[in-house]
């Protein structure tokens, strides 16, 4: 199989090139704009990797898509602070230059797998989020957090619309707050520079308080990025066309969890197993912050976000394997071995 990934080394990229590369045969057609957590994969043999400005290189990604068995199209921005500091290049990145790439899928008759996200269910309020089933709900026009919310949701009906009219032929997978190396980098001192769990790891890395927006009441389902490319390379295989034209919510609901107790667990576990750093995270306070101030006044959270994940169990056979504390240990040797 011939696999094309657009993004190949943000996140999801590196860790589903280096998975593909040791476990199968497939070969990989890869760009991005940096390279430095793509590691030993630009060596290797079936790594064909070019780097680039994915809204520059049309050509080189429109010949791709024509070549290759299916398209991996995961550049995004994916950073909350970003989505209310920089609403139209969200819209920009994540949907125009991604709908030029299904575009052609469409065209020239290529499978996609495309990174929807949890983000699409917003304020829903099931206490389980159903692919088929949940509303999708979110805030008013001036608060910019939703505008990547409805950029991939948006991408999701074009996609839906374009697989049951002309053919295309899709998958959506949806991350619920996958986590692990390489999540984002925690040497960002800006506030909101990254993602929660990286953004404490950097606040205590640097002996600041962390912020614990509104209080930290707010949960999270933290999936461990393992699991996650588990179900990826599922939806991938495709045996018996049985992703085809399917949404699944890659999830873990066991673990879930608030952000106040993500926190005092990161400080806990750091006191326990890295001495070098146990002093620091003994002094590490958890001030309580306004989101209005934190984010800004274009922010709106949500409080809880449960994936049902019974059709990836039904249809990929697949169930997250990996509990929190295992996976914020591995995570924690990345960062701070
Ligand atoms: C994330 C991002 O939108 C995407 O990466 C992704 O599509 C999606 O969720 C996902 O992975 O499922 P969110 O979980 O809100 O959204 O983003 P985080 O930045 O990881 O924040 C999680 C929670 O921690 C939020 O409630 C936020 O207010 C809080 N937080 C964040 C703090 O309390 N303190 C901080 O310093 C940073």
């Amino acid at each position: 199989m011939k696999i094309l990934i657009l993004g190949a080394n943000g996140f999801i990229g590196s860790h589903l090139s280096e998975n593909i590369l040791a476990k199968t045969d497939w070969q990989i057609f890869a760009m991005d704009l940096t390279e430095d957590k793509l590691g030993a994969c630009l060596d290797h043999p079936r790594f064909h990797f070019t780097l680039g400005d994915m809204t520059q290189k049309t050509e080189w990604i429109n010949e791709h898509i024509q070549q290759c068995d299916v398209v991996l199209p995961l550049v995004a921005v994916a950073t909350p602070a970003l989505y209310v500091q920089d609403p139209l290049r969200v819209f920009e990145l994540d949907f125009e230059a991604n709908l030029a790439v299904i575009r052609a899928c469409v065209q020239y008759k290529t499978r996609v797998i495309f990174p929807s996200t949890s983000e699409v269910y917003g304020m829903c309020p099931d206490s389980e989020f159903d692919e088929e089933k949940s509303a999708l709900v979110t805030g008013p026009i001036n608060k910019e957090r939703w505008i990547y919310s409805t950029s991939k949701q948006l991408m999701d009906r074009v996609i839906y619309a374009y697989g049951k009219h002309k053919e295309l032929s899709y998958s959506l997978f949806r991350p619920f707050n996958w986590y692990g190396p390489r999540l984002d980098n925690v040497f960002n001192p800006k506030p909101g520079g990254s993602r929660v769990l990286t953004q404490f790891i950097g606040n205590i890395l640097r002996g600041e308080s962390i912020n614990l927006v509104n209080g930290g009441a707010q949960q999270r389902c933290f999936t461990y990025v393992d699991d996650g490319i588990a179900a990826l390379m599922r939806i991938i295989e495709n045996k018996n066309n049985a992703a085809h034209n399917r949404i699944f919510n890659i999830g873990n609901p066991t673990e879930n969890i608030s952000i106040r107790q993500l926190a005092e667990k990161l400080l806990e576990m750091i006191g326990a197993h890295y001495p070098q750093y146990a002093a620091q995270a003994k002094a590490v306070k958890l001030l309580d912050v306004d989101a209005g101030k934190y984010y800004g006044e274009g922010y709106q959270d949500v409080s809880l976000r449960v994936p049902s994940i019974a059709v990836a169990k039904d249809v990929l056979n697949w169930q997250p394997a990996v509990d929190l504390d295992v996976g914020l240990r591995k995570t924690l040797d990345y960062y701070l071995g």
